[in-house]
């Protein structure tokens, strides 16, 4: 078989924000980040994805974008990140930038030109149009609050932004905006990066026409996205972007495309095609998104995963993740940091690690971070948040009421700085930083958990190393066990009959595992999160809580 380097890979996600600040501003950078590849590479990640590093107003930290081609001057320069990439290559890690291609920020010079009047030649390339009776052009509602539409004074014309007013949707329809965002792509390629996260990308395309929407909410904080989201046409666009940029170099491209299912992830997705390399979907953090307050439900989420798992085996590729900047921390949302911080963590890791695909870890995730605290409203930072906060107000709910729900919900959560430490500022920064560090970090830092015997980043550690080891765990099937089981998630990663089986309790109560089919054996444990009863009768037996179990197995 032909050995592609990005199925063999495991991605850790940094936000350059939070991740190590070199020059005592408050605020990571590139070079801090330079500081940091030693401890990445002794975790043994193959990949870096860098959250966006281009120049920005910052509206949406960095995914707001005024130059593609600079980087924002808090971050370095582009000697800085050429430094970084030569010395990332030279421990043999690759790295991928974020590609924002949906939208840009408004000080971009193509929104500057296009606004300033309707005779621009770059007109085009942002979506104008005009109002219906002093009102926006249809009544499609903005991702992050409020109509998606905002009136340009001066030219007395709206445009349309699926994300804030300071970020633009560009209009694909038009062919000379998308050969420049070819060009760019083709420049940073040119550079020897190894590929992109693309933003948004299933939004590239809106509905004809751009019919209102029969519902424009979906639930009370999500607003509808049928008329933007995954719409007919929209591979095309894929299919030439792949064709005019990707396809000619050895990249690896990730696609972060809400709304597409296992079965059209093929078409994504799928080898024949030669599009993407993964996607990043969305279906498993509905199950959180739809309701914040639930807890996990182990049989939706292995329906979920199963579905992905058996559509792509053998046909594409799946990328495989529990935590990003945009969601809170999974420990907090699925496991239980308080009680059981170290088990959860590890657990849920060992569930999704090594089932098939390329395995993303954000930065944190290693050690098990949990929510941060809020305490007042004027903490939060995120854009998203903030105009939560105003729409929420608007609607007369109380500032406790607020509070709760964001400290639920907010992407702040998981975007407080990287604690390396137990000194002051986690040892992210000389000086107190853009957001406030999360306060356990005197407990839950990389320099206490590199020394413990035990702890949530020597435990992925060993998983990186397990899966990077066993050829079953890089292209085995996967087949769930007991289907219905509403606390055991457990499956096999087979090839030629010979794999491993992965048993995971995610809940805090005890169960138990019962299986006659397979044949476990003591001898054979290779990964385990609590100490194994060497007396269990291995066909039928107890989990502890959040206990995990990694077993090396033959087919009967
Ligand atoms: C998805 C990114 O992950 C998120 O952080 C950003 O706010 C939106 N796209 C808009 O670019």
């Amino acid at each position: 078989m032909e050995r592609i380097w990005w199925k063999d890979a495991v991605v850790y996600q940094i936000y350059p924000r939070s991740f190590m600040d070199s020059n005592g501003d408050g605020i990571g950078d590139l070079n801090g980040i330079g500081a940091r590849l030693d401890y990445l590479a002794w975790l043994g990640i193959s990949v870096i994805w860098l959250c966006p590093i281009y120049r920005s107003p910052n509206d949406d930290n960095g995914y707001d974008i005024s130059d593609y081609q600079a980087i924002l001057e808090e971050f370095g320069t582009m000697a800085d990140f050429d430094r970084l990439l030569a010395e990332a290559h030279r421990r043999g890690i690759r790295v991928i930038l974020d590609l924002v291609l949906n939208h840009t920020s408004d000080a971009h010079p193509w929104f500057i030109e296009s606004r300033s009047s309707r005779d621009s030649p770059l007109r085009d390339w942002y979506i104008w149009r005009d109002g219906r009776d002093g009102h926006p052009p249809n009544n499609w509602e903005s991702i992050f609050q409020g109509s998606a539409w905002t009136l340009d004074p001066a030219t007395g014309q709206y445009f349309l932004h699926l994300f804030t007013e300071r970020q633009p949707d560009l209009n694909w329809e038009n062919p000379a905006l998308r050969h420049a965002l070819y060009d760019m792509v083709r420049w940073w390629l040119g550079k020897g990066i190894d590929g992109f996260r693309i933003d948004a990308i299933s939004h590239l395309k809106k509905a004809p026409g751009l019919p209102d929407l029969p519902n424009p909410w979906g639930l009370p904080w999500v607003p509808s996205y049928e008329m933007h989201m995954n719409q007919p046409g929209v591979l095309d666009f894929v299919d030439e972007l792949s064709r005019e940029t990707f396809r000619h170099y050895d990249v690896m491209t990730v696609g972060e495309a809400n709304g597409v299912s296992p079965e059209q992830a093929v078409e994504w997705v799928g080898s024949a095609r030669r599009r993407l390399s993964m996607i990043l979907q969305f279906e498993h953090w509905t199950l959180w998104s739809r309701d914040p307050h639930a807890s996990l439900d182990v049989v939706a989420l292995r329906k979920i995963f199963t579905r992905w798992q058996r559509t792509l085996h053998g046909r594409g590729w799946n990328a495989l993740y529990l935590e990003n900047h945009d969601l809170p921390r999974v420990v907090s949302r699925w496991g239980d940091p308080a009680r059981h911080r170290y088990e959860s963590a590890t657990a849920l890791a060992t569930m999704y690690f090594l089932m098939e695909g390329t395995p993303f870890i954000y930065q944190g995730q290693e050690l098990g971070m949990a929510n941060t605290e809020f305490h007042d409203l004027a903490e939060f930072d995120d854009v998203f948040a903030r105009n939560r906060i105003a729409q929420m107000r608007s609607e007369g709910r109380s500032d406790t009421d607020i509070l709760a729900e964001l400290a639920l919900t907010a992407r702040d959560n998981s975007r407080t700085p990287m604690p390396w430490d137990d000194t002051a500022n986690a040892g992210f920064s000389t000086t107190t930083p853009w957001l406030t560090v999360n306060p356990e970090y005197r407990e839950v830092n990389v320099a206490a958990q590199r020394a413990a015997s035990r702890s949530v980043l020597h435990y992925y550690r060993d998983l990186i190393a397990l899966r990077a080891a066993e050829p079953a765990l890089l292209d085995g099937r996967y087949d769930a066990l007991l289907e219905s089981n509403r606390k055991v998630y457990a499956y096999t990663r087979l090839r030629d009959g010979r794999g491993f089986a992965i048993i995971c309790n995610l809940s805090a109560a005890p169960a138990r595992y019962r299986h006659r089919g397979l044949v476990l054996r003591h001898e054979a444990l290779v990964l385990a999160n609590h100490d194994v009863n060497l007396h269990d009768d291995l066909t039928q037996f107890a989990l502890r809580p959040y206990e995990a179990r990694v077993y090396r197995v033959e087919a009967g």
